[in-house]
């Protein structure tokens, strides 16, 4: 089994992984051991930067008991060119189970294809599904709930955009995101979504995603591997930020997301990051919190 998109997962599934998540942040927070993956190796293959997502994982293998290694392609063959396939090939006689963070998507899927023990999707240019796992789990945490709840999306329709919307489709919350022309999500993805009767629509108005929302969530305008790009996005992205006024249009109680990093005066305020609605720091505790809950769930209970 592997975790390469949100769409891999059923709602029982979802419903699973947060259930562990709690119990095991439970377990955490009052000093109780839990290592089920004693003997078990991870490992990380990054072919892009990242702060929360090795760093979540290494420490999530670390608690439950396993160890992990960490390649990035500059320094393994795989940067040289050798073909996924044979990576993962090699790999499965090794480790217990890869985590991937790639450009396309396809390479972790070819990964997969050829990987005989499970692969987690780290982040790749079409999905994200770990980081909008922890996200679920935040908005559980904040608002008790997340099925008659309002989801804005303001700006990019990107790897993040995609996957909230997979996941809106499982869980059931509403979502409407704001993106600018020619940055809407992917087609394929929002379509699948609203065949299985999710409530997403894509929407020009800022205001009109935020009007009344329980959560506020953004991401950069230009992600990983978009670096070419940035001057032209900084003009297309040019409003599509959540910033003081657009809060005050969303529920008083509203949070404000972001999987970070973020690019304060760029899709989000200084303010709004650091103010009182911000759920960013818990947020990104949680990665660590449902990385256990998936590699004790493709390792052990799957395994
Ligand atoms: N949110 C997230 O995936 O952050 P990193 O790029 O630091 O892993
Ligand atoms: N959309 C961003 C997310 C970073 C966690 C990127 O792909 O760079």
């Amino acid at each position: 089994m592997n975790l390469l998109a949100v769409s891999d997962l059923n709602t029982d599934d979802v419903k699973h992984l947060l259930d562990r998540a709690i119990s095991l942040k439970k377990r955490h927070k009052r000093g109780i051991p839990y290592q089920p993956l004693k003997g078990k190796v991870l490992g990380l293959i990054f072919e892009k930067p990242s702060t929360r997502t090795r760093v979540s994982f290494e420490v999530a293998m670390y608690h439950l008991g396993g160890d992990v290694i960490f390649m990035s392609s500059r320094d393994s063959q795989i940067g040289r060119g050798e073909p996924v396939k044979d990576t993962a090939r090699v790999m499965s006689r090794y480790v217990d189970v890869v985590a991937i963070r790639s450009f396309d998507h396809g390479t972790v899927e070819e990964y997969a294809s050829h990987s005989s023990v499970p692969v987690i999707n780290g982040l790749t240019n079409l999905h994200h599904p770990c980081q909008v796992l922890a996200d679920i789990l935040t908005i559980l945490e904040k608002k008790g709930g997340y099925k008659d709840i309002k989801v804005g999306w303001i700006g990019d329709g990107n790897n993040m955009a995609n996957s909230w919307i997979e996941m809106a489709a499982i869980a059931g919350f509403q979502l409407k995101l704001a993106c600018p022309e020619g940055y809407d999500p992917e087609l394929a993805i929002l379509d699948g979504a609203r065949a299985s009767g999710a409530s997403v629509e894509v929407v020009r108005d800022i205001k009109d995603a935020a009007r009344d929302a329980d959560v506020l969530s953004t991401d950069v305008w230009a992600s990983m591997g978009q670096e070419e790009e940035r001057e032209k996005r900084l003009d297309a992205f040019k409003g599509y930020s959540i910033d003081a006024n657009l809060l005050k249009l969303a529920k008083e109680d509203a949070v404000v997301m972001h999987c970070l990093p973020a690019h304060r005066g760029e899709e989000i305020t200084e303010d709004v990051l650091e103010g009182r609605s911000s759920v960013v720091w818990d947020q990104a505790e949680n990665r660590l919190h449902i990385q256990k809950a998936i590699l004790e769930w493709l390792v052990v209970d799957n395994g």
